[in-house]
């Protein structure tokens, strides 16, 4: 039985520092708070408009969390250079539109194969493993293995926002099957969006995934219990889970 990792994403933190422009809460704050209660890993997004997390934040966190830097971005000539720089553990590559609220869907790697293969490449040549954001379409995932990629996270927003008990379970089968096609095809397989201390359970318990991405819902559930206990309720919940594999 392998842990299942947990990554923080801590874009929310940054948020609400935004919001006032100003210096708090400290999103570096918030990923020692969270690795301290068992988080495997810290994820933030650096969104070309610099939204929620700015340059600064990315090189006081590599240079303070003890864990894994998990760097989400869109594969553009910036972000690349910036990436390349930093050298976080991970980056994941994830589509991105200015006017979305949060990531909406995977990454069309078909439509975008030239531009990944070579994203992935100069970031593996950098050493740093390479992620995409992907639906959980075969071809898709054969695709992102075809280029060289080392790992996959498959979208689970359309298994958390299902409406029905029926669309849950249809689109909990495609993450199944998406995660069966990566395994095969030699990739390593994360999964995360959605993701919260009601529906986590039955991804978690999947075997073979190895990490879950997960932000909206602890920083959410951090406003009222406090971050460490947000992250130790969700990494119990995740360890639970792994045990009934
Ligand atoms: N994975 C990716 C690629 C994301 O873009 C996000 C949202 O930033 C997450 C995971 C976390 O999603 P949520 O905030 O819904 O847990």
């Amino acid at each position: 039985m392998k842990r299942v990792l947990l990554g923080v994403n801590i874009d929310h933190v940054a948020t609400l520092r935004q919001a006032r422009a100003g210096v708090e809460p400290e999103p570096v704050q918030a990923a020692l708070l969270a690795e301290q209660a068992g988080a495997d890993g810290i994820t933030v997004h650096l969104r070309e408009d610099r939204r929620h997390i700015v340059d600064r934040d990315l090189e006081v966190l590599k240079a303070t969390i003890q864990t894994r830097l998990n760097l989400e971005m869109a594969a553009t000539e910036e972000m690349l250079r910036i990436a390349e720089g930093l050298k976080p553990e991970h980056c994941c590559l994830v589509p991105e539109r200015a006017e979305e609220i949060t990531t909406e869907g995977g990454l069309d790697v078909l439509a975008n194969y030239d531009v990944l293969k070579e994203a992935t490449e100069r970031l593996q040549a950098a050493g740093i493993q390479v992620s995409i954001f992907i639906d959980t379409q075969p071809e898709q995932i054969e695709a992102a293995a075809r280029l060289g990629a080392d790992a996959v996270e498959i979208h689970t927003g359309h298994y958390a926002k299902a409406a029905t008990p029926q669309e849950q379970e249809n689109a909990f089968r495609l993450v199944r099957e998406g995660l069966d096609v990566g395994l095969e095809n030699g990739l390593i397989v994360n999964a995360g969006h959605g993701l919260n201390y009601h529906n986590v359970h039955a991804i978690a318990r999947l075997p073979g995934i190895n990490e879950l991405n997960i932000g909206h819902a602890i920083v959410a559930r951090s406003v009222f219990m406090g971050l460490p206990e947000a992250v130790g309720r969700m990494r119990e919940l995740i360890d639970q889970a792994v045990l009934m594999q």
